[in-house]
């Protein structure tokens, strides 16, 4: 006998009479709610400049930006949704599956956004749409709200396909992928590189915002000192992880990266985000970790702490020997020096520091080549990157530009060295196996010089050990 078809039903749903009756059940005597658009002040001013100046490096062009959907986590299940960070630069509008369309007009771009409203009373979407209905997402802001709230023109996502159809078929496409549009445009790499070549310099509006998720991940790291005993006791290095994070779900939108905590032997982990030993009385904890902002522009910040509060001898010579790295290249983030110029002068400083606890067997000079690198053995990363609403910001404008543009005020930057010496390097003395330290800040290039917006935490031994004794 053939096995009957499967049918398969969304479990979430259950079949509701369809029915006059049941519609007039529902449709009447609800009373008014809320539907604010969430936007945060200057946001909207902040977008429409973006715009501006985007539309103003591709005159003539149709774009086409869309912030995405939820990624499924597991069968029916999905992660928490995060739009497209270029959607969000251009709108600052948080909705799922919205699309932003530009359009050259006289001068300028018009622009139009295209979001699914939810569905509140009278249709019967209300109670059975589990995307949509108001009864499952609850109160939400409509097309109206956000239209006022973003100071943009806004339509339903229902006439996106109608206005897909409308634009010329060179319009170019960027943001996320989106199942309503397809592959029917071209996703250019002049598109993704003038986007990120326009984030190089952040406004002013921008640059509160990233102070707000710096600020708020200084608190973050006060609140996982604050449970280093009851890490050591029970909790581990996953105890401090949750710390971090219920602090950033609570001050802000969450954490803008998987946080890294590696204690012991895990510190000298690049991205140890398993985060699942123990944190034990004389071990360094390595602590990566940063707020995104409820607006989505984030930090990035390392700190490398004694659990129990003060360095061992060799910890301590070890961050000695990174704080100065770290020191060195910060003063090379000023206008007119380049990302190069930082990354240069971190690496020199490092590979001294090594050449100085005679781990490195050539000269300085030789492991700078090249062909050499010799260092890189310790140090496998970069050692930093720009920051904005992504933790790896203008990523996309090439390397070129990235390493050799001189850095214009209003750049943001971390600066990120690290030692990592792994427990079974043979090449490194046996007293500094299984440590690991990186120190990274978060900093604002200014017209006279720099800001380190994360200064509130100290970045040199002592000063951790006091700020740590509170
Ligand atoms: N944790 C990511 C980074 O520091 O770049
Ligand atoms: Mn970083
Ligand atoms: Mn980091």
């Amino acid at each position: 006998m053939r096995p009957a078809p499967f049918t398969f039903r969304d479990p979430r749903t259950q079949p509701l009479p369809d029915t006059d009756e049941f519609r007039r059940a529902l449709a009447s005597d609800w009373g008014p709610v809320d539907r604010t658009a969430t936007v945060a002040p200057g946001a909207a001013a902040a977008a429409a400049r973006h715009r501006a100046d985007l539309g103003a490096e591709l005159p003539g062009r149709t774009l086409v930006i869309a912030s995405g959907r939820a990624k499924v986590r597991a069968n029916d299940t999905e992660f928490d949704f995060r739009p497209d960070s270029d959607f969000v630069w251009l709108t600052s509008c948080l909705a799922e599956a919205a699309v932003l369309i530009m359009r050259p007009a006289a001068g300028a771009h018009d622009a139009v956004l295209y979001l699914p409203e939810p569905i509140g009373p009278g249709t019967p979407g209300f109670s059975a749409d589990p995307l949509r209905g108001e009864l499952w997402i609850g109160p939400a802001a409509g097309l109206a709200e956000w239209s006022a709230a973003l100071d943009l023109p806004v339509r339903s996502i229902d006439e996106l396909p109608g206005a897909l159809d409308a634009l010329p078929a060179d319009a170019w496409l960027a943001g996320a992928d989106e199942p309503a549009i397809g592959d029917r445009f071209v996703r250019p790499a002049e598109l993704a590189i003038a986007l990120s070549a326009a984030k190089l310099v952040k406004d002013d509006w921008e640059i509160a915002q990233l102070r707000d998720a710096v600020d708020a991940t200084v608190g973050g790291f006060r609140a996982v000192v604050a449970e280093l005993p009851a890490a050591m006791d029970f909790g581990g290095e996953r105890w401090l992880q949750a710390t971090f994070e219920r602090h950033a779900r609570t001050f802000g939108n969450g954490v803008g990266y998987s946080t890294i905590v590696g204690s012991g032997a895990h510190a000298p982990t690049l991205h140890w985000t398993r985060c699942d030993g123990p944190v034990r009385a004389g071990e360094v904890v390595l602590i990566d970790a940063g707020v995104e902002a409820r607006t989505l522009y984030t930090a990035d910040v390392t700190r490398t702490l004694p659990a129990d509060g003060t360095y061992t001898p060799a910890q301590r010579e070890v961050h000695a020997l990174v704080e100065r790295a770290h020191r060195e290249a910060l003063a090379q983030v000023r206008p007119g020096k380049t990302f190069r110029d930082m990354r240069s002068t971190a690496y020199e400083w490092i590979a001294t520091g090594l050449h100085e606890l005679g781990i490195l067997r050539v000269s300085v000079d030789e492991a700078m080549s090249p062909t050499g690198q010799q260092h890189r053995r310790y140090l496998p990363s970069g050692t930093g990157h720009h920051l904005g609403l992504d933790v790896h910001d203008c990523a996309r404008i090439g390397d070129e530009r990235y390493l050799d543009d001189p850095l214009r005020p209003g750049a943001v930057l971390t600066v990120e060295p690290g030692l990592y010496f792994q427990a079974n390097d043979l090449t490194v003395p046996p007293e500094l196996r299984g440590i690991g330290v990186r120190i990274e800040d978060d900093v604002l290039v200014t017209p006279s010089g720099n800001e380190v917006l994360s200064a509130a935490l100290p970045s040199d031994a002592a000063g951790i050990e006091a700020w740590m004794r509170g």
